[in-house]
C-alpha cells in the first residue's frame, strides 16, 4: 500500500499569486478547469496501490472541506485534510503529522509540493525508489539553465548509482543544473532521520542559538535532504516530462496550456458551441454565442456568459464572468463574476519560459522591478471587476470589485 502527502502551505504563502488568491486559496485555483491540486490527486489516484491522500496546510478546515468531500466522491480514495496550527515548514508539518502518515504501515509515501504542476511520473518514480534498497528518499529532478538553477534545490548525483552526493537549497552561486522538482517518494524510515533533525532543531531553539520562529519549524530541504546527501540514502531520478512551478499569476496561464494539452478533449464529446481553436476547456454550464472564437489555451469556468463576436485566447475565465459583445481577452485571467464591456480589449503580456534556451523555466519575477515599475505580465481582473465598454486594459492588475471608468496601461488599480 502507498500513500501520498500534498503540502499546500497557508494563506500567508502564495503572495505572488495575489490578487488571484484573495478569494480562492491558491491550491484551489482552477487550471485547465480543475483546482490546481486536483491534478496531483488525479495522478495519485491513477496508481492502484495508492490508498490514501493527506493534504497538509494551514488553511482552515472549513476552507478545504467542500473540496475534500468532492475529491473523495470523484476518486474513491481516502482523502483527508490535516490543518497545521501554525506554519511548521515543509519538514515540520510532515513530522507533526507522522503518525497519520505512518498509520496502516504503507510501503512508502509520495510527497508532492502543491505549487508545482507536471505530468507526474509517479509509477516510474516508485519503481525507481523500490530498486534502491538503502534509499530513504528519491527526488524527482529535472534540468534547468545554469542561471535559473539557483532558485531551486540543486543536486549533484553519482552518475552510476544516481545517489545524491550533494544537495543545496537555493544556493548563492552555481552548484548544478539538476534541480529538485518538489516531488518525492519516501520510505517510512525517513522519520528516524527527521527525529534526529528535529531534536537538533529543538536543542538549537531552547539554547537560543540564533533560531527564531516556531519551535516545531523544520525545513524538509535544509534539515532533512541536505544532511541525507552523501549517505547513499538519497537518490534522484531525472525526468524530461513537462514540469513547472506555479508561483505567479503568469505561470497559471503557462500551466493551463500544458494541462489542457495533457487532458485533451475536455469538451467531453459535446459539440462545440462556437469556433474552438484547441486546446480549450469549456465548462458545460457556460453559455457561449455561436459567433465567438475561443482558443488556443483557454479555460472557461462554470456559468460564464460569452456574447456575440467575442475573441478569447491564452486566458482563464473564472466562474460566472460575463464577456460582452465583440470584446477581446488575451493573456489574461478574468475573475469570478467580472464583466468585460462590449468592444473592450483586455490584454496582458505573456511570461513564458524563453523558448530559445533549452531547459528554461518560468521566470516567476516579482510584481515590481527594481525601479518600482510593474513588470510586464498577464492582465488580471479580480473578482467582480467591471470593465466598461470600449476601453483598453493593457498589462494591468485590477483588485477585486473595482468598477473602472476608463482605459489603463501598466497599472495596478486598487
Ligand atoms: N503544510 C505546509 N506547511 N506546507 C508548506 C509550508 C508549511 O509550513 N511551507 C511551504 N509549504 C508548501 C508550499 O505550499 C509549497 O507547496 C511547498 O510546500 C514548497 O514551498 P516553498 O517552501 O515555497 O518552497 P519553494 O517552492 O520555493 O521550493 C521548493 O520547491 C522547489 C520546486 O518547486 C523546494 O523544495 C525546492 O528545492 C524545489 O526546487
Ligand atoms: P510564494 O513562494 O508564492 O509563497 O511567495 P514568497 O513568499 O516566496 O514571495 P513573495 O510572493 O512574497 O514575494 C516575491 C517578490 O515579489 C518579493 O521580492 C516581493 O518584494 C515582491 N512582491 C510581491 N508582492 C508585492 C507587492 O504587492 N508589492 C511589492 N512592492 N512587491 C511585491
Amino acid at each position: 500500500m502507498l500513500k501520498a502527502v500534498i503540502l499546500i502551505g497557508g494563506p500567508q504563502k502564495g503572495t505572488r499569486f495575489r490578487p488571484l488568491s484573495l478569494d480562492t486559496p491558491k491550491p484551489l485555483f482552477p487550471i485547465a478547469g480543475l483546482p490546481l491540486i486536483q491534478h496531483h490527486i488525479a495522478a495519485c489516484a491513477k496508481l492502484e496501490e495508492c490508498k490514501e491522500i493527506l493534504i497538509i496546510g494551514s488553511y482552515t478546515t472549513n476552507t478545504m472541506a467542500q473540496f475534500v468531500s468532492d475529491m473523495q466522491k470523484e476518486y474513491h480514495v481516502i482523502i483527508r485534510y490535516l490543518q497545521e496550527f501554525a506554519p511548521l515548514g515543509t519538514g515540520g508539518c510532515l513530522y507533526h503529522f507522522r503518525d497519520q502518515i505512518r498509520a496502516g504501515n504503507p510501503s512508502a509515501f509520495f510527497l508532492l509540493n502543491g505549487d508545482v504542476c507536471a505530468d507526474f511520473p509517479l509509477k516510474e518514480l516508485w519503481a525507481f525508489h523500490a530498486e534502491k534498497s538503502e534509499g530513504l528518499v528519491t527526488i524527482m529532478g529535472t534540468e534547468a539553465t545554469r542561471q535559473q538553477s539557483v532558485h531551486y534545490g540543486c543536486m549533484v548525483r553519482d552518475p552510476a548509482s544516481k545517489a545524491v552526493n550533494h544537495y543545496v537549497e537555493k544556493p548563492n552561486s552555481y552548484v548544478s543544473t539538476l534541480i529538485n522538482c518538489g516531488v518525492y517518494v519516501c520510505s517510512l524510515q525517513v522519520f528516524h532521520t527527521m527525529a534526529e533533525a528535529f531534536e537538533k532543531k529543538q536543542n538549537g531553539f531552547y539554547s537560543g542559538n540564533g533560531q527564531s520562529g516556531h519551535p516545531g519549524y523544520m525545513s524538509w530541504e535544509q534539515d532533512v535532504l541536505a544532511p541525507l546527501a552523501g549517505t547513499n540514502k538519497l537518490y534522484a531520478m531525472q525526468v524530461t516530462n513537462w514540469w513547472s512551478q506555479v508561483k505567479t499569476a503568469g505561470s497559471a496561464i503557462y500551466a493551463n496550456r500544458h494541462y489542457l494539452e495533457l487532458n485533451r478533449g475536455r469538451l467531453d464529446g459535446r459539440t462545440a458551441p462556437c469556433q474552438i481553436l484547441p486546446d480549450v476547456f469549456l465548462h458545460p454550464t457556460a453559455v457561449v454565442d455561436s459567433t465567438a472564437v475561443i482558443g488556443p489555451n483557454v479555460s472557461i469556468g462554470a456559468g460564464v456568459t460569452i456574447k456575440a463576436g467575442v475573441r478569447i485566447k491564452e486566458s482563464i475565465v473564472l466562474n460566472n464572468a460575463t464577456i460582452n459583445e465583440h470584446a477581446l481577452v488575451m493573456y489574461s485571467v478574468v475573475g469570478q463574476e467580472a464583466v468585460v464591456g462590449e468592444w473592450s480589449r483586455v490584454e496582458g503580456i505573456p511570461s513564458d519560459p524563453d523558448p530559445n534556451k533549452p531547459f528554461a523555466k518560468m521566470d516567476n519575477t516579482p510584481l515590481f522591478n527594481t525601479d518600482g515599475r510593474l513588470n510586464p505580465s498577464i492582465t488580471i481582473l479580480g473578482a467582480g471587476v467591471v470593465v466598461p465598454a470600449e476601453t483598453i486594459l493593457l498589462n494591468s492588475i485590477v483588485l477585486p470589485h473595482k468598477h473602472l471608468s476608463r482605459s489603463f496601461k501598466h497599472e495596478i488599480i486598487l
